[in-house]
C-alpha cells in the first residue's frame, strides 16, 4: 500500500510538487479559461518544483544520511558501497533508513552486553584466582618465616612447619593443575580420545584409587543394586576418569562420617547410558545449586569448612562432559544429600547396529 509513511524521496518530491502545481493551474484556469495555458504552467510549475525540492532533499537530507551510514559501517566507500550510495541509498524511504540503523543498533547493543558479561567474568575471574593463590603463599610464607627465625633448630615444631608448608605447595601445584586443566578445555584444543569401556568397570577404578579417603570417614562407595549390568559407553575413558573423581570425591568430602556413596548406571532409550553419583551428606542449598558448575564457585559452608578444594572441579567436569556433547546434572536437598549425573553415548558399535 501507499503508506504516507514510506515515500521515497521522489515519490515524495512529486506530490508537493503537484500539491503546488494543481491548484496553481486551477486557478489560472478560472482566470484564464485557457486550458492550454493552465496546462503549460501545470507542467513547468510541477517539473520545476519537483526538480528543486528533489535536489534540496537529497543534498541535505541524504547527504546528512548518508554520513550517518558511513559512520555506523565504519567504511571507507569503495567504488561498490559509492554506488550504493549515490544510487541506492537515495531510493529508500526514511523508514527504511530508520529500520537500518535500529537493526545496527540493537546488534551494537547485544555486542556491548557480550563484552560487559565477558568483562565482568573476567574481573570475578582475577579476583577469584588471587584469593585463591593468596591463601597458600601467605601460609608458606609465613610457616618459612618462622622457620628461618629459629623455629627450625627447634624439634618441637620444625617438622610440623615444614609438612604444612608441603601441604601448602601441595595446595598450589593442585590449583596450577586444575587452571591449566580449565584453559585447555576452554581453548578448545584438547582432542576427545573416544573409545568403547564399560562404565561399571571404570567407576569400581576410581572407587579403589580413592578408598583410602573414604575409610577415613568410614563411608562405603557402592554401586546401586540393579544397576551391575555392565553397560558399554563410547567416550574418552581418561576425562570421564577425572568427571567420577571429581564427583566421588566431593560425594567423601561433603558427605557424612558412616555415610554412603552409590553409583547408578542406566541405558536410556538404547542409545544413552545416564551415570548418577549419590550421597548422604549435607546437601546443597537451592541458592547455590544453579551456580555450582561455575569456576570458583563453593557454597558458603565449603569456604568456611576449609575442606574445599579450589572449586574449579566441578567446572572441569562440566567442560568434560559438554566436550563430548551431553549434559550434566544435579539434584540436591538440605541434608538429605546430593545426585551428580550426566549422559554418556552408549557403545558404537551398538549405535551403528541399530
Ligand atoms: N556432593 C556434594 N555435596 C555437597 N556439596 C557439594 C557436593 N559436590 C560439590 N558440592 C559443592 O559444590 C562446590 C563446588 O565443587 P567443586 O567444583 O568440586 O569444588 P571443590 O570440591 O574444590 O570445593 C563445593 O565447594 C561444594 O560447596
Ligand atoms: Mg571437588
Amino acid at each position: 500500500m501507499f503508506s504516507a509513511k514510506n515515500f521515497s524521496p521522489q515519490q515524495l518530491s512529486a506530490l508537493t510538487a503537484l500539491t503546488i502545481s494543481v491548484p496553481i493551474a486551477l486557478g489560472l484556469y478560472v482566470f484564464n479559461h485557457s486550458w492550454w495555458v493552465a496546462l503549460i504552467y501545470l507542467a513547468v510549475i510541477f517539473l520545476g518544483s519537483f526538480g528543486l525540492i528533489l535536489f534540496s532533499l537529497q543534498t541535505f537530507i541524504y547527504r546528512k544520511i548518508k554520513l550517518i551510514y558511513k559512520l555506523i559501517y565504519q567504511t571507507k566507500a569503495s567504488k561498490r558501497e559509492e554506488f550504493y550510495y549515490k544510487n541506492i541509498l537515495p531510493q529508500k524511504s526514511i523508514d527504511e533508513v530508520r529500520e537500518d540503523v535500529e537493526k545496527w543498533a540493537e546488534q551494537r547493543k547485544a555486542e556491548i552486553e557480550v563484552l560487559q558479561q565477558n568483562e565482568a567474568f573476567r574481573k570475578e575471574f582475577l579476583q577469584n584466582l588471587s584469593h585463591e593463590l593468596k591463601t597458600p603463599v601467605f601460609a608458606i610464607q609465613g610457616y618459612v618465616d618462622t622457620l628461618r627465625n629459629g623455629a627450625l633448630y627447634n624439634p618441637a615444631v620444625n617438622e610440623k612447619f615444614l609438612q604444612s608448608t608441603s601441604r601448602n605447595i601441595d595446595r598450589l601445584v593442585n590449583l596450577l593443575a586444575d587452571l591449566d586443566e580449565i584453559s585447555r578445555l576452554e581453548s578448545g584444543e584438547q582432542k576427545l580420545n573416544m573409545e568403547e569401556f564399560i562404565i561399571q568397570e571404570l567407576t569400581k577404578d576410581v572407587y579403589e584409587t580413592l578408598d583410602i579417603t573414604a575409610t577415613d570417614k568410614n563411608i562405603k562407595l557402592i554401586v546401586k543394586k540393579g544397576c551391575e549390568f555392565p553397560l558399554i559407553v563410547y567416550a574418552d575413558k581418561e576425562k570421564i576418569r577425572q568427571v567420577l573423581i571429581n564427583f566421588i570425591e566431593n560425594a567423601i568430602k561433603y558427605g557424612r562420617q558412616n555415610g554412603l556413596v552409590e553409583a547408578s548406571f542406566y541405558n536410556v532409550d538404547g542409545r544413552n547410558v545416564l551415570v548418577e553419583i549419590s550421597d548422604d551428606g549435607s546437601g546443597i542449598g537451592e541458592e547455590h545449586l544453579p551456580r555450582i558448575f561455575e569456576r570458583f564457585y563453593r557454597t558458603d559452608q565449603a569456604r568456611n569448612r576449609k575442606i574445599g578444594g579450589s572449586g574449579l572441579g566441578l567446572s572441569i567436569c562440566k567442560h568434560i562432559i559438554e566436550a563430548h556433547k551431553q549434559t550434566i546434572h544435579v539434584r540436591s536437598k538440605i541434608d538429605v544429600g546430593s545426585t551428580f549425573g550426566f549422559m554418556l553415548a552408549a557403545r558404537k558399535s551398538a549405535r551403528e547396529g541399530s
